[in-house]
């Protein structure tokens, strides 16, 4: 079985990165694959969001070499989570000064058989870690909200993709822009809409995710927009946008 590896990027922190693994990767494992989220952000929300923040077998001992990657998985509601936490700054630390520090979450990911997809929320920066994740992964997804600077974020996250391409991955993909936390009354958020819709080559997904207080009401409950409210536009939207991720 072929596994997927997808990393979610912005460079910019409050963007709808951990919301969309989160509930992207929960519509998924509904819709049937076996999925697992990799909570790559030293901030660990995925983690704290789902319920399954745990101080002593993370993602950071795995990445250091004291814990397997499979002893660290940890399932909740079919969905399974490779969990972080703070020590993943001990653990940026300590890649930069290492030979090959690109490839470490790539090497711990080959070793897990019988995932569909593997979706890694990633860090708000450029870090060590997010080259870990870009390294490690076959396609890139990107939450995008319509504001006015959207634009120029949205170049230096090519940029960014572009020379991990050349340096290290030739095969990395663009999967697709999400447009996230969707104003639609909102005419900025229309017209920026149509910008990029005019003026980026890349996929944008036809399925918007609406801003909706369900979405940051779920990680409260520990639990997805679809184990919380499965009624609301939120859950009605990620669900929409899975479909479209397993046809694209
Ligand atoms: N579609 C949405 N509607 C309402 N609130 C949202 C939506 N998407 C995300 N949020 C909220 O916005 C904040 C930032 O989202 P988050 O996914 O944590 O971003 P990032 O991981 O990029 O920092 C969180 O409080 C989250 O609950
Ligand atoms: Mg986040």
């Amino acid at each position: 079985m072929k596994t997927t590896v997808v990393a979610v990027i912005n460079q910019k922190g409050g963007t709808g990165k951990t919301t969309t693994t989160i509930n992207l990767g929960s519509s998924l494992s509904k819709l049937g694959k076996k999925v697992l989220l990799v909570d790559l952000d030293p901030q660990s929300n995925l983690s704290y969001s789902l319920d399954v923040a745990s101080p002593d077998a993370t993602l950071a001992e795995a990445l250091l070499g004291t814990k397997s990657i499979a002893d660290i998985i940890v399932e909740k509601d079919g969905l399974y989570i490779a969990p972080g936490s703070n020590e993943l700054v001990d653990v940026e630390i300590s890649l930069v000064s290492q030979p090959e520090r690109e490839k470490f979450l790539k090497s711990l990911l080959s070793q897990l058989k019988g995932f569909d997809y593997v979706l890694i929320d990633c860090p708000p920066s450029l870090s060590v870690l997010t080259l870990n994740a870009l390294t490690a992964a076959q396609e890139v997804l990107i939450p995008l909200q319509m504001e006015v600077l959207t634009l120029q974020g949205l170049d230096q996250i090519m940029n960014t993709v572009n020379k991990v391409k050349k340096a290290f991955n030739p095969k990395l993909k663009i999967k697709g822009i999400v447009v996230v936390m969707f104003d639609i009354r909102r005419k900025l958020s229309q017209e920026v809409l149509e910008y990029l819709r005019e003026n980026v080559k890349e996929k944008i997904f036809d399925s918007q995710i609406r801003l909706n207080v369900k979405l940051a009401e779920a990680p409260s409950f520990g639990r997805s927009i679809l184990d919380y409210d499965s009624s609301s536009n939120g859950a009605k939207d990620y669900k929409a946008l899975a479909e479209e991720f397993l046809k694209a």
